[in-house]
């Protein structure tokens, strides 16, 4: 196969491999009836406040009363004084969407009137109760082409079955013989106004909303995660489910992920508002952009020593254990360069979240001019644990180390038995090392959340290829 073919497999293979990559998400956000209801409080309220402010237009016209004659009315200066939502329910349409259920609704609604009979004119005020209201909101969630959720009202429908009035004032009485007409006309007004505030509200308020979820996070001046949205969100019997790229990547040069995400069976838990689901395509992502971000390299000198260790970093203290070093590079300083060979792989299973780094340790002897003298690169392998929990809406963690197994890879100071290194690389890797690192995964991963959303009573459940985190969720409003 010449260079050409070789080029244009590998271009399919990395097209197949983003293919596979789109039917899987590499994160998933799962919201439950528990998390509908609560953003659904949150909504009626925003809709209540909307709904008081609604505008009544005028009503006029004229009317023919037996006896009377011609009566010219008008309705004036119409006040909706307050709009009740007190029962409704949110519910989840498989395959549409959402559906929002309000019953017996009611509103006051306060104004003028003004009535001319020949030549008889009056005016006074009038007081309506609107009761009985019903409305019904069907909500489509989707995604745009920045992946970012979108939402939209696909349908609306507000019914008003009763409307009592008192109007007073001298004249007063009459309206009460044609009530019933200006009755139908006020509800046709109020239930297209209603369904209008309603389609306005979803499209000012929700949607923006929706929209400050933070597609590409920022993790830190190295790596962000894409989260958007890999397909619209689906509604479930259950849940909500926002399926999201859940990719990692370098900030100054993303390039493709050289592996698909693996699909991911969320159990039917339902006790927490949300769940998230991270897959190790995830974690790995993160690793792979580390590495080749050059991030996963860590020089440890004399300086950077804690005090409380008790040696220092020198031929000195090595020469113990390779004794030609006395010799070669007398009472010298040294620094350590380690670095993953690979980018870590990880693998999260229902026993937790493991991973076996294979780190390189290369030493040097620091000349007096400052040029480094490399003198031998070792190996180290271990098993790793993790343990996550959430914090200030990230994902944090810190690693554990079990027992470490050291190699040598290569001498420029000939022959030492490098087993008689493993404690002080021990030492190395535990005490300074580890904790670098976990300084570092205690900034943790920014977690897919909207504005102002916080999160409590976390749990955290491993599965297979995915890490589970359930939470409840409390809204901060502005101000
Ligand atoms: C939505 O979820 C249901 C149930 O898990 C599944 O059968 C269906 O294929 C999903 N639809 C999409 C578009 O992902
Ligand atoms: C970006 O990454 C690719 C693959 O890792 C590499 O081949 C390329 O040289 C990098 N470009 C820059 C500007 O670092
Ligand atoms: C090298 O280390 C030894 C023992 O840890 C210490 O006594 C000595 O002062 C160190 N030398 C330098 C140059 O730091
Ligand atoms: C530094 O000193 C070493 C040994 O004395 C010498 O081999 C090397 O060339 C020097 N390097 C520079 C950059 O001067
Ligand atoms: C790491 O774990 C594997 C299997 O769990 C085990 O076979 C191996 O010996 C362990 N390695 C070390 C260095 O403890």
């Amino acid at each position: 196969m010449g260079a050409q073919s070789l080029a244009v497999a590998g271009g399919a293979l990395a097209l197949c491999l983003t293919l596979a990559g789109a039917t899987n998400p590499g994160f998933v956000v799962r919201i439950t009836q528990a998390g509908l209801d609560y953003a659904h409080q949150q909504g009626i309220a925003i809709l209540e406040k909307e709904l008081a402010h609604l505008k009544l237009p005028d009503i006029s016209g004229d009317f023919r009363i037996r006896h009377v004659g011609k009566v010219r009315y008008e309705l004036s200066r119409l006040d909706l004084r307050s709009f009740h939502l007190p029962y409704s329910r949110i519910s989840l349409v498989p395959n549409v969407g959402l559906q929002v259920a309000i019953s017996n609704a009611f509103a006051d609604v306060a104004g003028n009137w003004r009535v001319k009979i020949h030549f008889v004119r009056d005016h006074g005020s009038f007081d309506l109760k609107v009761e009985n209201v019903y409305i019904k909101i069907n909500l489509k969630l989707g995604s745009d082409t920045s992946g970012k959720p979108t939402i939209d009202t696909s349908y609306c429908s507000t019914r008003i079955s009763k409307v009592r009035a008192h109007f007073s004032g001298r004249l007063g009485w009459l309206y009460n013989l044609f009530y019933s007409a200006i009755e139908s006309r006020f509800r046709k007004i109020l239930e297209s106004e209603v369904c209008d505030i309603v389609v306005k509200s979803v499209y000012r308020e929700l949607q923006p909303y929706l929209q400050t979820l933070p597609v590409t996070a920022k993790i830190d001046a190295v790596a962000g995660v894409d989260y958007s949205l890999v397909a619209p969100p689906n509604a479930t019997a259950q849940s909500l489910d926002v399926e999201l790229k859940g990719e990692c990547f370098s900030l100054a040069n993303r390039s493709a992920v050289p592996f698909p995400p693996l699909a991911l069976s969320l159990p039917p838990d339902h006790d927490r508002m949300v769940y998230f689901a991270a897959s190790s395509y995830f974690f790995n992502t993160a690793g792979f952009a580390y590495h080749a971000a050059g991030a996963l390299v860590f020089e440890i000198t004399d300086s950077t020593i804690p005090k409380d260790v008790g040696f220092h970093l020198n031929t000195t203290t090595f020469s113990a254990f390779i004794p030609q070093l006395e010799k070669m590079y007398p009472d010298t300083p040294m620094k350590l360069r380690l670095s993953a060979s690979s980018a870590p792989f990880l693998n999260i299973g229902p026993g937790g979240l493991s991973l076996k780094p294979v780190v390189d340790i290369q030493a040097y002897a620091i000349l007096p001019n400052s040029s480094l003298a490399p003198l031998f690169l070792l190996s180290l392998t271990g098993n790793v644990s993790a343990v996550i929990n959430v914090k200030s809406g990230h994902i944090v963690g810190s690693l554990n180390v079990g027992r470490m197994k050291l190699s040598l890879k290569h001498s420029d100071v000939g022959t030492f038995q490098v087993r008689t290194l493993q404690s002080i690389m021990n030492i190395f890797a535990s005490s300074i090392l580890l904790p670098r690192i976990n300084a570092r995964l205690d900034q943790g991963f920014p977690l897919p959340l909207l504005d102002r959303i916080q999160l409590s009573n976390i749990l955290v459940q491993f599965h297979q290829n995915f890490l589970l985190l359930g939470a409840d969720v409390h809204y901060q409003p502005r101000g």
